[in-house]
């Protein structure tokens, strides 16, 4: 496992402009999915965190950003680069081109060298292409911090580091569950959902 580097004083500056770009992005995602009344903005909100099982990403599907210039917009292998932040992204049926708006399919994007992903994590990538749950396991917050090691990806609301070359385990507390890895495959150039999430979404709810 690679080393922590935690952020320093800058960063941590950086941190909290890229946390309201984050809060901004899903209290309009999530005004979007029905799941704003309850989640109290961004607070914990496992019930709506865990949705149905039609709610959560399906094999075969596709992936659209969730913000940004290219939101609702397709996203290819190529969008997403080494070095850069998680991509939140919300999985698209391709047969009706219905994007699948949920916390419980809200997902982070995000390459890594694939030599540095781990046996574990590496056959479920795509050309070091791994795709979690957004959803931070201590209360819920969406994932969208960047961290100085390439692999890790960081919440904004307490700083719990996530290590999405080793299945999403936590590199850093408070939270002491990992995130749920979905598998993902690139099929004729386009990312493609390969599987299911492997475990539940958002913080424990007892
Ligand atoms: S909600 Fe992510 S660290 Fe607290």
């Amino acid at each position: 496992m690679s080393k922590e580097i935690r952020p320093g004083h800058s960063a941590s500056r950086e941190r909290e402009s890229a946390s309201e770009v984050g809060r901004r992005s899903i209290i309009q995602g999530l005004a979007v999915s029905g799941c704003l009344a309850a989640t109290g903005l961004l607070g914990s909100v496992p019930a709506c965190a865990q949705g149905t099982s039609s709610k959560r990403p399906q094999p075969g599907q596709r992936f659209v950003f969730m913000t940004g210039d290219k939101e609702g917009q397709p996203v290819t292998p190529d969008d997403v680069k080494v070095g850069e932040p998680p991509l939140l992204v919300y999985p698209m049926d391709p047969a009706t081109k219905t994007v699948i708006s949920s916390r419980a399919s809200l997902l982070i994007l995000k390459r890594i060298d694939e030599a540095d992903l781990d046996t574990s994590t590496k056959p479920h990538s795509a050309g070091g292409i791994v795709a979690y749950s957004a959803i931070c396991t201590h209360e819920g917050c969406p994932i969208s911090g960047q961290h100085e090691n390439p692999r890790m990806a960081l919440c904004n609301c307490h700083g719990s580091t996530f290590d999405l070359g080793n299945n999403g385990t936590v590199a850093h507390g408070p939270a002491v569950r990992r995130l749920a890895m979905l598998p993902v495959t690139i099929t004729d150039g386009e990312l493609v959902v390969a599987g299911k999430l492997d475990g539940p979404i958002g913080p424990p709810t007892s």
